[in-house]
């Protein structure tokens, strides 16, 4: 029985890094600040305000390259294969495989390199995972972590 967590939420703007640095990415603030969802990457689906679902390499930390132990948790994902703008959008996100913990890389091209497989991962678990195979997200407030049966 496969088990995901779930976040809805209302992209905020991030710092704008994540354009930067080639892979941009929906920042969500979370409500759990200690809750049981821990730190780390994930393959899973984001589904957008039209009803449409984008495979996704997410992340919950925060962002130790850039931050130190002592930065906002958020969650960002990163859509595969998409452009256009989120910012103000409300999102649901389902976190479907955890790929690994949270790094502080020496920089940012070992952060991209990183990012690289993330998304090779992702691409490859959202293919076996469809988004129709996905449990209902449920109507939890927003920011709040759920976890969801599949
Ligand atoms: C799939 C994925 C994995 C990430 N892994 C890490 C990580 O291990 N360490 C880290 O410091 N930041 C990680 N990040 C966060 C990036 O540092 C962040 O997206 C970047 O700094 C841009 O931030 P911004 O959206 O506020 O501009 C990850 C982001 C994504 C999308």
């Amino acid at each position: 029985m496969p088990e995901y967590f779930v976040v809805r939420g209302t992209v905020e703007s991030g710092d704008k890094r994540g354009r930067e640095l080639g892979f941009p990415t929906a920042n969500i603030a979370l409500r759990d600040q200690d809750g049981s969802l821990g730190d780390g990457v994930w393959a899973g689906w984001v589904r957008r305000a039209d009803g449409t679902h984008v495979p996704a390499a997410i992340s919950v930390g925060r962002r130790p390259t850039y931050y130190g132990a002592d930065g906002y948790r958020l969650l960002e994902a990163h859509l595969l294969d998409f452009t256009g703008d989120l910012y103000g959008e409300t999102l649901a996100v389902w976190l479907g495989t955890h790929l690994r913990q949270q790094e502080k890389y020496a920089s940012a091209e070992d952060l991209i390199t990183a990012l690289k497989n993330d998304i090779a991962a992702a691409t490859q678990w959202t293919a076996g995972h469809p988004a129709a195979s996905l449990p209902a997200p449920g109507e939890s407030p927003l920011g709040e972590v759920r976890r969801v049966a599949g």
